[in-house]
This record gives C-alpha cells, structure tokens and sequence, in this order.
C-alpha cells in the first residue's frame, strides 16, 4: 500500500490506473478509522478493482467551538486497517496543500443543507461538499463510498456528484453498530462507561420506531413523539422524520424517509438514524364492480 501526500501525485497515480483499464473506489475519511469505515473499504474493494481510502481531518467542516483540535488522530493504526481491508493508496495531503494561501473556493448545496444539522453547524456541509470536490478531483474514483449513519451528508454529496456532473457513483453503506445497538462512529471515544450506557437510548428509541414503521403507523408526529420520549432524559438537538431524498420534513410516511435524531450526551454530539421504506400502496381489492 502506498501512501500519497500530494494532489498532483495523486491524481497521476489514478491516471494510471484509468489507463490501464481500472476502476477506483473511494473512500474519503477523517481518519480514527473503525469498523464502520472498514465496511466501506472492503466494499470499495470488492466493488472495484482497486480501492483507495483518504485520511484528511478537515478544518473547514468543523465550527469555531467544535472538536478540531481534540479530534482523534492514529495515522499508523489507520494505515495498517486501509492495508488490512485491501486499499492500496492511502491519500493524505496536509491542510497547508489542501488549502494553500490565496486559497478561495467553496462548493455548497442548497436547500438539503438547512436542516437537520445544518441548522445547528452553519457552515459544515459547505465545509464537506468542498473537501470531497477537491478529493474526487484528486483521486478521480469510479465510484466514492458513505456510511448512511450520516444520512444528511450522504444526501448533500449524492446531490453535489450529481449536480456537479462529477461522473462518481455515490455508493450509500449501511450502518454499522456495536452489538448492544449503538452507531459506530469515531466520537464515540470521547464517551465516558457512563455516557456511553445513556447513549444506547438514541439506538433503542430508534428500533422502537422502526417496529412502529413496520406494523404500519405513518403519523410522523406519533413516531417522532415516540422516539422522544425514550430518549431517556437526554437532550435532542433534533428528531424528524424526512423524505430520504430531499431531506424535506414529511407528515405522513409514504416511499423512503429517515427517522434522524442528534443529541447532546456529555460533551458529546452523536447522530443516528434508521430509514424505512413504506410498501406501495395497493390499487385496492379488485371487485365485480371495478372490473367494468
Ligand atoms: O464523513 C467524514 O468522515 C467526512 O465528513 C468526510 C466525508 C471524509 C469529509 O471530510
């Protein structure tokens, strides 16, 4: 495995993967890798005949008073997973190379931006969709990969391939969690034992809602009730039911949603969602009467 620090390099090495007929998969991160991560690398992988992974903490996607600085950083110990789960090129530029003074440009999506988290982190969607244009430009991947815990970014990122004519697949894995429910996700190590027990109530009032779902209830402000109120005394920064595609709120569930909550346990920000997609509505029985 090779590891590349710099744009030009990078994008010479995926030139020659293109020219010799190879398909790339991407998977962009901020290092602190975990399993989740390693469900999307090995898929990468699988899916294409070359997997590369990024590992870039990036400054402009997190606020003036969020976790920058304390955020976990184990280069070695990620490289050896990458290795692991069969990437061959880790791509990890420095923030002086990523953003060079003079340094001018910003890539935002609108609309699916201004809720959910983008209400609460002004400025971080813009923040990600401009470090994965200027990834993608680099690694120039096939196909780029996102976990759905979060739901919003893989969302924004779909819409910004799209709209953007970027020719990336975006390719959205499932959630991968610890086996007692909760979210993986690289936060989880600035839980205390504590927190981390209290924090299994974002899981469970989930999966509580997804067992509503699936015996039929589509009254969004009854599911949404429901997952607050076993939130067990944790505070919600959110909890809506939206469409899955464009991240509007719904009233009534029908085709795909997210059920997505964010909440505050300790000093920790946790996200976590599940989605449903409702069965078509049938055409009804067919009677004596409608078949004239
Ligand atoms: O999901 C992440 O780890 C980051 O938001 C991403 C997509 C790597 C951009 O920095």
């Amino acid at each position: 495995m090779i590891v590349l620090r710099e744009p030009n390099e990078m994008r010479r090495w995926s030139f020659e993967r293109r020219r010799e007929g190879k398909t790339i998969g991407f998977v962009p991160t901020m290092g602190a890798l975990h399993e989740g991560h390693a469900s999307l690398m090995r898929e990468a992988g699988r899916k294409n005949d070359v997997a590369v992974a990024s590992i870039f903490v990036n400054p402009t996607q997190f606020g003036p008073n969020e976790d920058f600085n304390k955020y976990p950083r184990m280069f070695d110990a990620d490289c050896a997973m990458a290795r692991e789960c069969g990437v061959v090129a880790v791509y990890a530029p420095t923030a002086g190379m990523m953003y060079p003074p003079g340094y001018a440009t910003t890539v935002s999506v609108a609309r699916l931006t201004e809720g959910l988290c983008g209400r609460s982190r002004p400025g971080h969607f813009s923040g990600v969709t401009t470090v994965v244009a200027k990834l993608f430009n680099a690694v120039m991947p096939h196909r780029a990969y996102f976990g759905q815990k979060d739901a919003q970014q893989c969302a924004v990122i779909r819409r910004m391939a799209r709209d953007l004519d970027t020719g990336v697949e975006i390719v959205e894995m499932p959630i991968v969690r610890e086996p007692d429910g909760l979210a993986m996700s690289s936060r989880n190590a600035y839980l205390s034992a504590d927190e981390r027990a209290k924090a299994l109530a974002l899981s469970r009032a989930l999966f509580h809602a997804q067992s509503l779902l699936e015996n039929g209830r589509r009254d969004a402000r009854e599911i949404v009730r429901a997952v607050r109120e076993r939130l067990d005394g944790i505070e919600a920064d959110y909890v809506e039911l939206v469409d899955a595609e464009n991240l509007e709120p719904v009233n009534e569930v029908s085709g795909c949603v997210v059920l997505a909550v964010a909440a505050r346990v300790g000093a920790t920000r946790l996200i976590d969602n599940i989605k449903y997609c409702a069965p078509a509505a049938s055409a009804g029985p067919h009677t004596e009467e409608s078949a004239k």
